[in-house]
């Protein structure tokens, strides 16, 4: 049966990781993989996260099987982190322990497929290069839509404009903030108005949060979840552990759906449990419960989480002005606005293998850069660099 497998390329990211790997220049820059790195090109454990691994080591007893919807505290938490301490919405969510943001994404799919097969699920374009697979692997059909700036935030006509063949029960998804790739987030007004279109069209929003804490701050960050949850019956959310808590290879997320009444929570979850009971049966305790310790330790937490987004922020701002005295075109400002990690570097795919092979910088050829792969003593290298590059289309 092997021969029947379809021949698959590489990932295109972890393909030009391991270019990176191979590259032997000591000078050469990784900013292709979505991690946090520090300052001496580390993707750090949290101490809050140490801690509560040192604690586990001495009290967590047993490691028999857990409950199909994981840690019932840690969703409570997450729950409480993704919809506010005092929301009104709280008693209409039903939410999952997922592995990861991935496995949120791909729970929701199955879901999505179980509840109303002929959705079209509409992507960002640019987007997150794992969207579309994984919808698709679930059976759906994958569309996108445009994710542009504007001058405050995105451009929602456009957006509604090629949204027009959206049919009532197809489902959105939308960057809950720090847009991957394109660092381009939705003003509080872009919000509304996506909230009141999705009404109108009778549109579900699946809003992925993978990046909550980088943008603006925790809460912050959850501003649109917030309008699309106040506005709609129904809001489906996925969200990732991996960078705010730093938990990449532990694998916690939750898949959170909030639903029109109360009374529906019971059937929606029952089917969520089953949907992870017949793939991988239950989720990891162990990153749930360092979790659990994370969210009682909120203030250590919140602190580190603090300095990593400030440090971003720093090496964004320091990027754009020494881009700016370097005389790079001024297409190149428009990084200062973005949020999270990511920003699409206006080049073309030549003049990023450019920057590639001749000053060992690597990022995707779509443009996209982790910001947070940049150290400081670097920043000037690096935008020599690309304002080289800029100047020979
Ligand atoms: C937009 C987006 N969604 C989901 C994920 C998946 O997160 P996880 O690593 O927790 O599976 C990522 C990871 O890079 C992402 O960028």
């Amino acid at each position: 049966m092997l021969h029947l497998l379809p021949t698959l390329l590489p990932d295109p990211i972890w393909g030009l990781t391991a270019e990176f790997q191979a590259d032997p220049r000591p000078e050469k820059l990784d900013l292709i993989v979505g991690v946090y790195r520090d300052e001496n090109g580390q993707t750090p454990t949290l101490d809050v996260v140490k801690a509560a691994e040192c604690q586990l080591a001495e009290t967590a007893a047993t490691k028999a099987y857990r409950p199909l919807a994981g840690n019932a505290s840690f969703n409570a938490s997450m729950t409480r982190l993704l919809l506010g301490d005092t929301s009104t919405e709280l008693e209409r969510a039903a939410t999952i322990q997922t592995v990861g943001g991935t496995g949120a994404l791909r729970l929701l799919g199955d879901f999505i497929k179980l509840a109303q097969p002929a959705a079209t699920i509409w992507t960002t374009d640019p987007g997150y290069i794992n969207h579309r697979p994984i919808f698709e692997t679930s059976g759906l059909r994958v569309r996108d839509y445009p994710w542009r700036q504007s001058a405050e935030g995105i451009d929602v006509d456009l957006i509604f404009h090629c949204l027009a063949d959206a049919r009532p029960g197809d489902v959105l998804l939308i960057h809950g903030c720090c847009h991957n790739p394109s660092g381009i987030d939705p003003s509080a007004e872009d919000w509304t108005e996506i909230a009141a279109f999705c009404a109108k069209r009778e549109l579900v929003p699946l809003v992925d949060i993978a990046y909550q804490g980088f943008g603006d701050g925790l809460s912050e960050d959850t501003a649109g979840l917030h309008r699309l949850v106040e506005t709609l019956p129904l809001v489906l959310c996925s969200a990732s552990c991996s960078k705010n808590m730093g938990l990449y290879c532990d694998r916690l997320g939750v898949a959170m759906v909030v639903a029109p009444e109360e009374r529906a929570i019971a059937k929606t979850m029952r089917n969520l449990e089953n949907l992870g009971r017949t793939n991988y049966s239950m989720p990891p305790e162990h990153s749930a419960a360092v979790a659990n310790l994370v969210f009682n330790a909120k203030a250590q937490w919140v602190a580190e989480l603090d300095a990593i987004r400030n440090r971003v922020s720093y090496l964004r701002k320091e990027l754009c002005d020494t881009l700016e005295r370097q005389g790079a075109p001024a297409s190149f400002q428009a990084l200062r606005r973005h949020k999270g990690m990511f920003s699409l570097l206006p080049l073309s795919p030549t003049q990023m293998q450019r920057l590639r092979s001749e000053y060992g910088i690597y990022g995707s050829d779509t443009g996209r850069v982790n910001i947070a792969g940049l150290r400081a003593a670097d920043l000037s290298m690096a935008a020599t660099a690309i304002a080289d590059v800029a100047a020979r289309p």
